[in-house]
């Protein structure tokens, strides 16, 4: 085996400002002169993307809770074995849009399904792979749920403030528990404080990304 990749994931309740501290999360950690790839859950490879299609598609309103679970699960396993398993390998900084904490927060914080349950399906669905570390983006949920929905809101979205609340104290509850991998950063304020702030919670990991 040759050098070993960083595996960093990013998360929080929908409208947390994720996806765009992500790309310059990417743009920050590839000036250090490291391969980043950048991905997001569900999607990443043509299986995955045709997984997300189904789950976010507000015509989909039948979808059982286990169904949703499992169609996660099913993504996340192709994403890892495909991509992200080759590209840790060969030493890259994986940076992840969501993983298998959102089924946490999601399928058992927001749909209430067992807790023992979703744990042991998401070892399934990462096929065993741990990030190194995992950075919480975490806002008021009234201004994230407003920021998510201004253009419409997906099956998800769909569900209601108070299941985005619930969302929030499961991450909450995360980092309480693994407080080495899960950091919580408050997402508030310019983008720019937000990124320094979410270099800073990886300067062990990527020798210089706090600079
Ligand atoms: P995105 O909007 O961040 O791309 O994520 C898609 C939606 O899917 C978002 O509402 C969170 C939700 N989700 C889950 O419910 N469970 C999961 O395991 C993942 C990865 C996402």
């Amino acid at each position: 085996m040759g050098a070993r990749g960083v595996f960093i994931t990013l998360e929080g309740a929908d409208g947390c400002g994720k996806s765009t501290q992500a790309a310059l999360l990417e743009t920050r950690l590839a000036a250090l002169g490291r391969e980043v790839v950048r991905l997001r859950e569900p999607g990443g490879t043509a299986i995955s993307e045709k997984v997300r299609a189904l789950l976010l598609d507000p015509a989909n309103e039948e979808m059982s809770p286990e169904c949703e679970l499992l169609l996660y699960e099913a993504s996340r396993a192709q994403l890892t074995r495909q991509v992200i398993e080759p590209a840790l390998a060969r030493g890259a900084v994986v940076l992840c849009d969501r993983y298998y904490d959102s089924t946490y927060a999601y399928q058992a914080g927001g749909r209430g399904l067992d807790e023992t349950l979703v744990r042991q399906s998401n070892v399934l669905g990462s096929c065993g792979r741990v990030p190194d570390r995992t950075l919480v983006l975490d806002l008021d949920p009234a201004t994230a749920f407003a920021r998510a929905t201004s253009g419409g809101a997906d099956r998800m979205e769909a569900e209601g403030l108070a299941f985005q609340e619930r969302v929030r104290a499961a991450y909450l509850r995360l980092a309480n528990e693994e407080p080495t991998r899960v950091r919580v950063v408050d997402a508030s304020g310019a983008e720019g404080e937000v990124t320094a702030r979410l270099l800073g919670s990886l300067e062990d990991l990527v020798p210089g990304a706090e600079r």
